[in-house]
């Protein structure tokens, strides 16, 4: 349990137009704030306190190597206008793996559900309230010892901060063209790749570039060591509808546990499909897609929630899904799951936490 203090400015935002959110382009007034020192004996002065830029030493170790991890999970306005959380704990655990990985100290799970409870309880006027709209939430954790030598840190920053979003994509719910990579790789057996580490993403961008300049919107991921199985697409998991049975890449390693990848799996087992979490060859996908057998394809984050493929394209051939629509599927997993998370429909598996 930790002991937060909170810190009030007088100076509060003007709250911006619901209907023009975008993602991440407008941030609340409180941010939380806690440190890690080895020589202090771990984790110490917890503190809600106002949004601020950080005031860092040049030599601080992140901005030299990369040590640094984050999440992101979201929070809604229920009708009855309470403000709920979803699945928040899951985000907790990932953390904790994450940052084992990069050789970090971790928030025990319900310090961090504490944590960003009390931040969203304060910032709670800034939970948009209109269709599609949620408040994102950003937890991440850096080096924060200046010093050039290459070793795991002695103090770390973790700190929360908010913002309300409306649709990741400004098209929103719509389907996307898709590049598969066969240069540039995301992930490596026995790398980072079910990390949620900013590395990930920076070394996603090469390919996220020449993807967009053969007129595609994302990238779909092979797997970095043979180039042969399908793994994620852009920063999100993916999932297929081939014949009746939905397939999507094991989280072995080089996959994301995404917290929407294993809430859509147990949705679609509970309507009783046939879901396989196995590796998928690109050829039998671009097989399946040829003899129209691959009904529909959708990639799965908490930031977009659903994104629907309308076109895969590899070496020289491609293949379009559904006429290019949003699939019932997708859509019927899309309304589902939001339906839940706005708390419009039942939620059988206990995954909203109301604070
Ligand atoms: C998500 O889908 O939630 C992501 O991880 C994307 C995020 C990096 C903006």
């Amino acid at each position: 349990m930790l002991d937060i203090r909170v810190e009030e400015t007088a100076k509060l935002k003007e709250k911006p137009d619901q209907s023009a959110l975008g993602f991440g382009k407008y941030y609340t007034d409180y941010m939380f704030e806690i440190d890690w020192d080895k020589d202090q004996g771990g984790w110490h002065d917890a503190r809600i306190i106002p949004y601020a830029p950080l005031q860092i030493d040049p030599a601080t170790m992140v901005l030299h190597y990369a040590q640094e991890t984050f999440e992101g999970l979201k929070a809604y306005r229920n009708p009855e206008g309470k403000v709920q959380l979803f699945r928040p704990e899951m985000n907790a655990k990932r953390m904790q793996n994450s940052n084992k990985r990069l050789c970090m100290p971790y928030l025990e799970v319900e310090d961090f559900v504490q944590a960003v409870s009390a931040l969203v309880e304060h910032e709670k006027d800034w939970i948009p309230t209109a269709p599609e709209t949620s408040l994102y939430i950003r937890p991440f954790m850096f080096a924060s010892e200046p010093g050039v030598g290459v070793h795991p840190a002695v103090s770390y920053k973790f700190l929360i901060i908010l913002t309300p979003v409306g649709n990741y994509y400004p098209e929103g719910v719509a389907p996307v063209k898709i590049w598969i990579e066969d240069e540039y790789v995301r992930a490596v057996k026995g790398g980072t790749g079910f990390t949620k580490c900013g590395g990930n993403y920076a070394g996603s961008l090469k390919a996220q570039e020449k993807a967009e300049a053969h007129g595609y919107t994302q990238v779909l991921w092979l797997d970095g060591n043979e180039k042969k199985y399908v793994e994620e697409v852009g920063s999100m998991n993916i999932m297929f509808l081939i014949d009746d049975t939905v397939v999507t890449a094991p989280t072995e390693g080089t996959v994301l546990p995404g917290v929407t990848r294993d809430s859509m799996l147990t949705i679609l087992r509970d309507w009783g499909y046939k879901v396989e979490e196995r590796k998928l060859p690109v050829e039998e996908l671009m097989t399946a897609g040829r003899e129209g057998r691959l009904k529909e394809a959708w990639g799965t984050g908490t930031a977009a929630v659903i994104s629907p493929v309308g076109e895969l394209y590899f070496k020289g051939e491609e293949v379009v899904l559904n006429d290019f629509k949003t699939g019932p599927l997708t859509q019927k997993l899309y309304d589902t799951l939001t339906g839940i998370q706005w708390g419009k429909l039942p939620d059988p598996h206990n995954w909203i936490k109301v604070i």
